[in-house]
């Protein structure tokens, strides 16, 4: 397990929308490259680009068409090696996102699998003999010379790799360890090697539990294969590490993933801390995702204010996942991510500032999305590369108020994405130079986490007080006592040890052996 990972803050950065140096309307590797100093001036010392390889862009880039190849819109591979190099200089690691699930069905494996022809690569992709029917699975018919059907992973354009079934049980699927799909798995692992020979301190592994098909519901054969590449990382790239889209960290750690983060999904408990209102739409059928469906009276989100909600709902999901996982690897509770709408939706400033301040002495690896740490708007616009309702979350990065909010010389019209159009939007610049700012407070939460051992990562954590209809929420970090209370009233609580508060939110006050948080407050005692 690389130490590092201890005191890793985590940012990730959807290129496209960073900053961009060539006036082309889209960010770039220099982009990213040119604001390292800003990064580490917040406290991330780690980044996770989104995919940034060669792709048509049906779903921003998602779809890979060659792996080992930067896109030529982001700049060339020596471009990224330099980010590596200057990001190294900084102490900051890179993780790109590995999309092994799927490629686009333009990668050169996908043209040749389609070829009637056997060749190297017909069985790469999951193919089935005859026309019509791919039980169970979205497939696609009549697009190829070769006489068969193709298995989707996700969009039209995203074949599906061939990493075989857990049992298969029709003529066309393959063993999870037959030659085709131990030879898909070596590709990938291939790939991976790439990148690291070159800098690349590891990967964001995307849609990391759709590998092997029909997988047992503990994902068994899946988690086999991860456990293979572990062994590579362990052997080869000790240094590395791997976080895994799964949300599941009992199947994604125990099976060799170092992290696992908490997705915006209804089995986990993330949502009950940010999104509550999204399990209310899905049982009326509707997702949530654009504004006008968000319905803030059904909003029960621990760290909305009014909602005056409680964290046993996240812990019931959180502590036994924990607890099984703890000496093995991380959980990431992330603030959102490139499919997420944006917090700034439905939280408040002030509320954005106590929900970071628990991310940020909580057990793991957290994850910060670019644009959250100035509290960056979910917008409402029209769909592009495949992004549907998630595009308002990926809106071009905003550090001051110049032209296009910094973001890059290109007329406004021409820009990746439209920006803020609101008067307050906020920026870099700005927060900068308010020292309550939602940046400025999550400095201090970042410069809080890296000065103690206790909240790092792998530091001990129980909880103190947590109860139903109660707001409070008390937890220990090796000797450390932090407190939350999102809500609108006072709280207090008797118990805890330490004779000084080293960091606060909102009025707080701690007199023997009590603690008294007033509405919308956060402490940490020591
Ligand atoms: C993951 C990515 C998402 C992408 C999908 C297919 O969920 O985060 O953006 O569209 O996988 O690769
Ligand atoms: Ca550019």
């Amino acid at each position: 397990m690389p130490e590092w990972l201890k005191d890793a803050a985590f940012y990730e950065i959807y290129p496209q929308s960073y900053n961009d140096t060539n006036g082309d309307g889209i960010g770039d590797f220099d982009g990213i490259t040119e604001k390292l100093d800003y990064i580490k001036s917040v406290g991330f010392n780690a980044l996770w680009i989104n995919p940034c390889y060669d792709s048509p862009f049906m779903d921003a880039g998602y779809d890979v068409r060659d792996y080992k190849k930067a896109a030529p819109r982001y700049g060339t591979n020596n471009d990224l090696f330099r980010l590596f190099g200057e990001a190294h200089k900084r102490g900051i690691k890179v993780f790109l996102d590995l999309v092994p699930g799927h490629t686009s069905d333009k990668h050169k494996w996908f043209l040749e699998s389609k070829k009637q022809e056997r060749n190297e690569y017909s069985d790469r992709y999951i193919w089935a003999d005859h026309a019509f029917f791919m039980k169970g699975h979205p497939y696609i018919a009549g697009m190829s010379e070769r006489d068969g059907i193709y298995m989707l992973n996700f969009f039209a354009s995203q074949p599906a790799l061939n990493y075989g079934f857990a049992h298969p049980n029709e003529p066309w699927q393959m063993s999870y360890d037959s030659e085709a799909a131990i030879a898909t798995r070596e590709a990938m692992k291939d790939v991976m090697r790439f990148w690291m020979d070159r800098g690349c301190d590891g990967f964001r592994v995307d849609m990391a539990d759709s590998l092997v098909k029909d997988d047992d519901p503990d994902k068994k054969y899946t988690g086999l294969l991860w456990q293979n590449v572990r062994e590579m990382f362990d052997k080869e790239y000790p240094e590395c590490a791997l976080v895994s889209e799964w949300s599941n960290p009992e199947q994604s750690i125990l099976n060799g993933f170092h992290m696992d983060f908490t997705l915006d999904n209804p089995q986990t408990g993330y949502r009950s801390l940010f999104r509550d209102y999204r399990d209310v739409l899905s049982k009326s059928g509707g997702s949530g995702i654009n504004s006008d469906s968000v319905d803030l009276a059904q909003d029960k989100s621990y760290f909305r204010s009014e909602a005056d909600s409680d964290i046993t709902k996240f812990l019931d999901w959180y502590l036994p996942q924990y607890n099984k996982t703890k000496d093995k690897g991380y959980i990431s509770i992330i603030s959102g991510n490139h499919d997420t709408p944006r917090l700034r939706r439905t939280l408040s400033y002030d509320e954005l500032k106590i929900a970071y301040a628990f991310m940020y002495t909580m057990p793991g690896v957290p994850f910060m999305y670019y644009g959250d740490e100035i509290g960056m708007r979910y917008l409402d616009i029209p769909t592009k590369e495949g992004g549907y309702g998630r595009t308002g979350t990926r809106t071009p990065m905003q550090f001051n108020h110049e032209a296009n909010y910094g973001f890059s010389d290109a007329k406004a019209e021409d820009l990746y994405l439209p920006q803020d159009p609101s008067l307050d939007a906020p920026t870099v610049e700005e927060q900068e130079a308010d020292k309550n700012s939602l940046l400025n407070t999550i400095r201090a939460e970042l410069t809080l986490r890296h000065k103690y051992d206790d909240l790092k990562a792998d530091a001990p954590f129980t909880v103190l007080h947590a109860e139903k209809n109660d707001p409070l929420f008390v937890y220990k970090r090796g000797n450390l006592t932090c407190a939350v209370n999102p809500s609108k009233r006072e709280t207090s609580f008797e118990g805890v040890s330490g004779s000084k508060v080293l960091f606060s939110l909102g009025e707080t006050e701690l007199s023997g052996n009590k603690i008294t948080l007033k509405p919308q407050s956060f402490m940490v005692i020591g």
